[in-house]
């Protein structure tokens, strides 16, 4: 008989952590806990959650992200049904944005800063740190083109990482200026590599007819020696955009968060104009990126809103995370264990431990027992695979008392308490 296996570039999050070659999978539990610390962080941030649909309209990301982005050119799980054209969506910025406007969001008042925690997916080639359905968290500020909306992005971004404690993460950040100067830019940029056109590699080669402003992040050495002496994108922003970017830095610093400035930084989609940043950790490898986002005025109106939407935000890799939170050796909280587990000896005592149990958790005590009808013995070595604190065994002579003979597991001793008096008894754990 045939089984099945996960599709490459997926995997499955199970109750114990696991690895997939040298990558440790998290448990269930290490997620929760890592998405209860984002949720108390965003809180305090004073932003709001938000969730919207994995299908999207595909046209909503080709328009959004960019026809011409690796992502809408080569990623995209895109499929068509009845004539309608989905797709899986592969960043969760160009769906908050919609949502936005369809829902008039702006009418609640102010600016609504909004998180999100879920799946993307891309079909890339499936790597460390790199899959085809991922997890990403991040942060969408709508409706304010002040420069302390982009640093308070920024600095959202870097509370999630201290919040665990992670240290040694590099921000770098640059401006893209207006739509304008970046065309300015690009036209520059190309006449300087098309007399070196040949010496390209075949991707720079076809970014220079696509989308040229991807060649600046170029891994290949040859190349990054070339664009050395290339045109600048600072060069050709306006007085008020370098107003905009030197006003970002200044609030960073006032805030004492570090950052490089790198002329090089474009970002992968095209949505972004004014301030672009990435954060990254070595403790990545090949794939550096924690997390990166920007300012994107110009993504409302290619989605056809009528007239300007400020915005700006990031998104961040959960499983990028989970990398870094390795290399710190993250001490996760133990998952909750039953606080008791009932043992039964014989028909009458399982039945009872049947509706017992279930009453307990009625009144909110995690309660644990056997469901295979095995020996004693079994079902002790199950008790302690549980972990429980307490442990009680059930058998003829209890049913006829009225009363269990509760354990607590950790100093072995043994306590009557009367079955009414029960669940008083297990609300509370052993004293430490
Ligand atoms: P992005 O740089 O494409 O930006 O993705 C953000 C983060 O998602 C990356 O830094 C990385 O940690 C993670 N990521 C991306 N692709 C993968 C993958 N295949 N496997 C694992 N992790 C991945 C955006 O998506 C923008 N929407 C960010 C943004 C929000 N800009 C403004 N607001």
């Amino acid at each position: 008989m045939s089984t099945f296996q996960h599709i490459k570039g997926t995997f499955d999050i199970l109750p114990d952590a696991y690895t997939i070659g040298d990558t440790r999978i998290a448990a269930s539990h290490e997620w929760r806990h890592v998405e209860t610390v984002l949720h108390e962080v965003m809180t305090r941030h004073n932003l709001e959650e938000i969730r919207t649909p994995m299908l999207e309209p595909t046209e909503l990301v080709a328009r959004g992200v960019g026809e011409h982005t690796d992502i809408v050119s080569k990623e995209m799980f895109a499929f068509e049904r009845r004539g309608t054209h989905y797709v899986l969506r592969p960043e969760i910025t160009a769906p908050v944005t919609r949502a936005f406007l369809e829902h008039h969001l702006e009418q609640r008042g102010g600016v609504q800063k909004l998180f999100y925690i879920g799946p993307c997916f891309r079909a890339e080639q499936p790597q460390k740190g790199r899959y085809r359905q991922f997890h990403q968290f991040g942060v969408e500020i709508i409706g304010a083109s002040d420069p302390r909306a982009d640093a308070e992005t920024i600095a959202t971004m870097i509370a999630v990482y201290r919040a665990f404690g992670l240290t040694g993460a590099r921000l770098r950040i640059n401006t893209l200026g207006e739509p304008e100067h970046r065309a300015a830019f690009r036209d520059a940029l190309v006449d300087y590599l098309t007399p070196y056109k040949d010496e390209l590699s075949e991707t720079s080669q076809r970014r220079l007819d696509t989308n040229p402003l991807r060649i600046l992040d170029t891994k290949v050495e040859h190349e990054r020696a070339l664009l050395n002496d290339a045109p600048t994108l600072l060069d050709h922003v306006d007085a008020e955009a370098l107003a905009h970017y030197d006003a970002v830095k200044q609030l960073l610093k006032s805030l004492d968060i570090a950052f490089e400035e790198d002329p090089m930084l474009v970002r992968g989609l095209d949505y972004y104009s004014h301030t672009a940043f990435e954060l990254e950790h070595d403790a990545l490898g090949a794939q550096s990126a924690l997390a990166g986002g920007g300012r994107y005025d110009g993504l409302a109106p290619a989605l056809g809103h009528d007239g300007p939407l400020p915005a700006c935000g990031f998104a961040a890799g959960m499983e990028r995370l989970f990398l870094a939170l390795d290399a710190i050796d993250y001490d996760y909280p133990a998952p909750e264990t039953p606080r008791v587990f009932f043992a039964a000896l014989g028909e009458d005592a399982e039945a009872w431990v049947f509706k017992t149990v279930h009453d307990l958790r009625q009144q909110g005590i995690h309660a644990a027992h056997d469901l295979k009808g095995r020996s004693l013995k079994a079902q002790m070595r199950e008790a302690n695979r549980q972990d429980a604190p307490y442990t009680v065994i059930i058998g003829g002579n209890e049913l006829a008392d009225g009363s269990a003979q509760v354990k607590t597991m950790a100093t072995g001793e043994q306590t009557a308490v009367s079955f009414d008096d029960l669940a008083d008894y297990l609300s509370t754990p052993p004293a430490a």
